[in-house]
């Protein structure tokens, strides 16, 4: 990232107003005697008031919570026959900015509070910005991005108290079975994360890779913490919520000001381009993991996270990460939640930041832009006299592929609004089954039994709470019986808000 936009304050003797000339003073108003009216002259002091109303950007819908830091990514491993891209050749080094964040809650949200993170990667690499947006779990609540601003109101606040409520919550939930698998890992301890230093990150998703000769691959991404995985207790997590709100984003800086730089290591599943037409489950569905049976980990490199940002505003507040920033050599899937989000993010960008975000610095790729997107509002880098048309016969290169897309897959078949066909055996209650039976031991089980039965107790009525009861006897018989047992037996007490999100 390249910032020459820091002013340097040394060597001025005073403020100045926002055209250079100096400024006043920045304690007094100006006004008729001591005590009296303030005068329309003060320019200095209107421009700071109307300023100082327009100093925010809306927080991000969702994921409004969350800090970051800069680093850089080292490819230790030769993945060329997977992938072109220059940045997952062995021995680059790339330039980076992470983002982490919860889901559900604002701007000045605990960060302790139970939900989802956000883990966001941008790589700022040689063909221009790689962002990589996943979460700290492996799968997501939905398959079909229309879900998805109903999914998030109800993980947010009820319209006419602006209460967040798990009634709303379970309700969507239950009316969504293939949420159970998220469900399940949200209730359990991934739901709170000591730090963001000590949770794993996921692209979850499925991706493309294409290598230098054209052969494509479907790709999973997953970074492991190398700082060891370490979560929360729900009482902790309650506490920290009291005592300190920014615990996540305070670990984080103070880690980096200390000089102990967090590490990830980043490995890839790998199916062949053909095998996903054969394979048992449906490989673009974001409700299931691959098992790693089938497909084992191919370690890829290292990311290190080793400076905070200057300024939290510019680099963090207005960082604009998008799932549809790819580079050669790495491309989309059928995945229906991806390809909603490929336009989702750009546009809120949009909105939040204003039509030219791109041009900030901590959004400006290393490369040179040659976009026919011109001017707009706070345009900064502009085209000159250069033609604004393409083609031209001016000079101005033009994009002029044709034919199949090197990134593209074979499609066909009628318009439908239909969910993904589920493929013989395949069904949303088998996965979180196993998470449950053979991924947790005992003592994580009852703390999954104890939270959700805390969480239903917590406000959720009839029709949903039965519901809800069938939903968890369906991932587990017997988990579902503890839940309810617990639950009749009136010893679960309500959890700490914010119990679920994503
Ligand atoms: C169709 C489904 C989805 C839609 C429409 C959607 C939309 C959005 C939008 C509009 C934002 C705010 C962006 C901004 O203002 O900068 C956002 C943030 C985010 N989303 Fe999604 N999202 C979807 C699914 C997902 C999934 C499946 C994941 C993870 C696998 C995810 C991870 C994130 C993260 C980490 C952020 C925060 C980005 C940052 O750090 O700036 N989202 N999402």
């Amino acid at each position: 990232m390249t910032d020459n936009t820091k002013t340097d304050y040394s060597g001025m003797g005073h403020s100045t107003m926002t055209n250079g000339a100096p400024a006043p003073s920045d304690r007094n108003s100006l006004t008729i005697g001591a005590d009296g009216p303030i005068l329309l002259h003060d320019v200095h002091f209107l421009e700071q008031m109307a300023h100082f109303n327009r100093e925010k950007v809306i927080e991000r819908q969702p994921h409004a919570k969350g800090s970051g830091a800069f680093g850089f990514f080292e490819t230790t491993e030769d993945v060329s026959k997977y992938t072109k891209a220059a940045l997952f050749q062995k021995g680059a080094r790339t330039d980076m900015l992470a983002r982490f964040s919860t889901v559900a809650g604002e701007q000045g949200s605990p960060d302790s509070w139970r939900d989802v993170r956000g883990f966001s990667l941008r790589f700022y690499s040689d063909q221009g910005n790689y962002d990589l947006v996943g979460n700290n779990t492996p799968v997501f609540f939905i398959r079909d991005a229309m879900k998805f601003p109903h999914f998030i109101r109800s993980q947010k606040r009820l319209p006419a108290s602006g209460l967040r409520d798990n009634h709303m919550q379970w309700d969507f939930w239950t009316l969504n079975p293939e949420t159970a698998h998220q469900v399940t890992y949200l209730m359990g301890q991934r739901g709170l994360p000591r730090t963001w230093r000590n949770m794993n990150g996921y692209g979850s998703h499925t991706y493309m890779w294409i290598n230098a000769a054209g052969e494509k691959f479907w790709v999973k991404y997953h970074f492991h913490t190398q700082q060891g995985e370490s979560y929360f207790s729900n009482e902790e997590a309650a506490r920290m919520a009291g005592e300190d709100a920014d615990v996540h984003r305070r670990d984080l800086f103070e880690s980096i000001e200390r000089g102990d730089h967090p590490k990830w290591v980043m490995s890839v599943q790998v199916m062949p381009y053909a095998e996903a037409k054969t394979y048992r489950i449906n490989p673009f569905d974001l409700t299931k993991t691959w098992p790693h049976a089938d497909y084992p980990l191919i370690k890829v490199g290292v990311m290190t996270l080793n400076r905070n940002p200057d300024n939290f505003f510019a680099q963090i507040e207005q960082a604009a990460f998008s799932p549809g920033n790819l580079v050669p050599g790495i491309g989309l899937s059928p995945d229906k939640m991806l390809l909603g989000r490929a336009f989702a993010y750009n546009d809120a960008q949009r909105n939040r930041i204003g039509a030219n975000f791109h041009q900030l610095p901590v959004n400006q790729p290393k490369v040179p832009v040659n976009t026919y997107m011109i001017d707009g509002p706070m345009n900064y880098h502009h085209t000159g006299a250069a033609p604004v048309h393409a083609p031209n016969s001016g000079g101005r290169p033009w994009a002029d592929d044709t034919g199949p897309a090197y990134d593209g897959w074979e499609t066909d078949g009628d318009m439908v609004r239909q969910a993904y066909t589920l493929r013989p055996g395949d069904d949303d209650f088998t996965q979180p089954g196993t998470l449950v039976r053979e991924v947790m031991d005992d003592a994580q089980r009852q703390a999954l039994v104890d939270q959700v039965a805390g969480s239903l107790a917590g406000g959720v009525r009839e029709p949903v709470l039965s519901r809800a009861l069938d939903y968890w006897k369906s991932i587990d018989a017997d988990v579902g019986r503890r839940i309810e047992e617990k639950l009749r037996a009136g010893a679960a007490s309500e959890p700490a808000q914010g119990m679920g999100e994503g």
